[in-house]
């Protein structure tokens, strides 16, 4: 039988082998050229083939087996999206307000502690940390949660995380589960971090990570943008991939394994975070939320945290850009912002809830960035400015399906300060900064007084395993029968 260039000869599993320019190639992929082609051409996508006569077989290979993997589906209401999206930016939504907050007082604190502690003993609790961004703006060479952030001992950011994981797990006789979203950029090195820190102490057998999906761009045409002859440009799609994540990866099913019932989810940037803070998840259960948004007062009207806002009758996050200027500035008669309350993406899910959502179709964001492409000669272009647009699902829109949403408000100083950019505010010397100014509370809070500065700040970098203590009560008991740390050196406080 003839054959002729594209056609297939062999194509069983994932190997396909045909007929290109009268050899037999055999590429590890579901998908032939011609499939390719077909597919791709009914989605006016054709171009993505363009540089095919340059690859090599193994680019080849490499280019089909992405394509073989794409959701042409998915592609085309992108498309479709961005062609309104970039039409007009209108909204009908009717006018947000601000969502009730409730703070909790010192008397319901203590209540709310100790039902929280129950489900953290009864083992009902689980943590769930995303941490697949790129981290763009920090522009650090690795996956962000690796980056060295301890103010004395240069820990990494992860150390910080597992070490109250892991406390926890001590303090109420447990083993609390922790999931750990990756994306394809930074999985493996992820994987590495724990590795090389022998897991920060944690059973490596309760800590699940999992990858979440990446998304292709597009340019203004609606095009698929190509960052190399044969690779397109992907990058992850969004916190908001963490329930499909979770769900195909097996997670899910996981958490249902082990009992749990309740699941405190946080990001990675942030070392000052309470992970899994009982007085938070007793307030959650007394109210029978299925989901629960801790919330702090903004540093400034433009600080661009998401917003708590009651729409229609349901409570929901928008991003600050959704507000106007007006909206942004207006202040209550005490001074306080109208539009308050931010989230800083910590929050407590029902189980249930989140198995209710993860087949849900989420919205689909669209930013305008700075997208590597391939030039017409086949070189990579950098651009200076944005070229395309990148897609993106936000885990806060999960919101407004939630029976009960609970925002509950808490002091930033104690619990938030994060790591996003290089320099300047919310970079690492900010975090380490607040980090010191945190454990010197702590100090103060027990009754030793710390050399300070000018301005009140301790004089001398501090630093507490979170292992060591969790807690000003705790760091008072491991103080009370040891010798006290020298106080004019940087003072480390670690189990040994
Ligand atoms: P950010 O929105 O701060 O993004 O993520 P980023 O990727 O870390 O940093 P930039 O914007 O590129 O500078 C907030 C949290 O959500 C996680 C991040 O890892 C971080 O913990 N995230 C973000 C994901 O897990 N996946 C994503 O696709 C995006």
């Amino acid at each position: 039988m003839e054959t002729k260039c594209g056609d297939k000869v062999r194509g069983q599993g994932v190997e396909t082998s045909f007929i290109d320019n009268g050899r037999c190639v055999t590429y590890p992929s579901r998908m032939t050229f011609d499939e390719a082609r077909r597919r791709l051409e009914a989605e006016s996508q054709g171009h993505v083939l363009r540089f095919w006569e340059q690859l090599d077989d193994t680019q080849r290979s490499n280019l089909l087996e992405q394509i073989s993997t794409l959701d042409l589906g998915l592609v085309g209401r992108m498309r479709s999206q961005l062609g309104d999206w970039l039409k007009s930016k209108d909204t009908t939504a009717a006018e947000p307000e601000p969502a009730g907050v409730v703070k909790l007082a010192d008397d319901r604190r203590a209540v709310a502690t100790l039902r929280g502690e129950s489900a953290l003993r009864a083992g009902e609790v689980g943590v769930l940390l995303v941490a697949g961004g790129q981290g763009s703006r920090l522009g650090f060479d690795g996956p962000k949660g690796a980056y060295p952030i301890g103010p004395v001992s240069d820990a990494v950011l992860f150390y910080f995380h597992a070490r109250k994981v892991l406390a926890l797990s001590k303090a109420y006789d447990t083993t609390v589960p922790f999931y750990i979203m990756t994306s394809a950029s930074n999985d493996a090195a992820t994987r590495a971090c724990f590795e090389e820190h022998k897991w920060f102490g944690l059973n490596p057998e309760a800590v699940f990570f999992f990858k979440q999906g990446m998304w292709p761009a597009l340019d203004a045409e609606g095009r698929l943008i190509l960052e190399a002859p044969d690779r397109l440009f992907m990058s992850p799609d969004g916190h908001g991939g963490t329930l499909s994540a979770l769900q195909t990866s097996g997670g899910l099913d996981d958490m249902v394994r082990r009992g749990l019932s309740t699941i405190f989810y946080f990001q990675v940037d942030n070392p000052l975070v309470e992970v899994a803070d009982p007085a938070f998840i007793g307030m959650h259960l007394f109210e029978e939320a299925e989901l629960s948004v801790k919330v702090c007062a903004k540093r400034d009207p433009e600080e661009g945290l998401g917003m708590v806002v009651q729409r229609d009758g349901r409570c929901e996050m928008i991003e600050y850009t959704e507000l106007t200027r007006e909206q942004k500035y207006r202040r209550r008669e005490d001074g306080s912002l109208y539009f308050n309350y931010g989230s800083v993406a910590i929050h407590l899910f029902q189980l249930d809830f989140l198995r209710r959502e993860a087949s849900v179709e989420m919205p689909m964001h669209i930013a305008h960035k700075k997208i590597p492409f391939c030039g017409d000669d086949g070189k990579v272009v950098k651009p200076d400015k944005p070229n395309g647009y990148k897609f993106e699902k936000f885990i806060f829109d999960h919101l407004p399906h939630a029976n009960k949403v609970l925002n509950v408000a808490f002091d930033r100083a104690d619990e938030f300060s994060p790591v996003k950019n290089a320099k300047g505010p919310d970079s690492p010397e900010t975090c380490r900064r607040d980090l010191i100014a945190k454990w010197g509370r702590w100090f103060d809070a027990i009754g030793i007084e710390l050399p300070r500065d000018a301005g009140g700040h301790p004089a001398i970098p501090i630093e507490i395993d979170p292992f060591y203590a969790r807690t000003p009560a705790q760091l008072r008991e491991r103080l009370r029968d040891g010798p006290l740390p020298d106080l004019n050196a940087p003072v480390w406080l670690k189990e040994t």
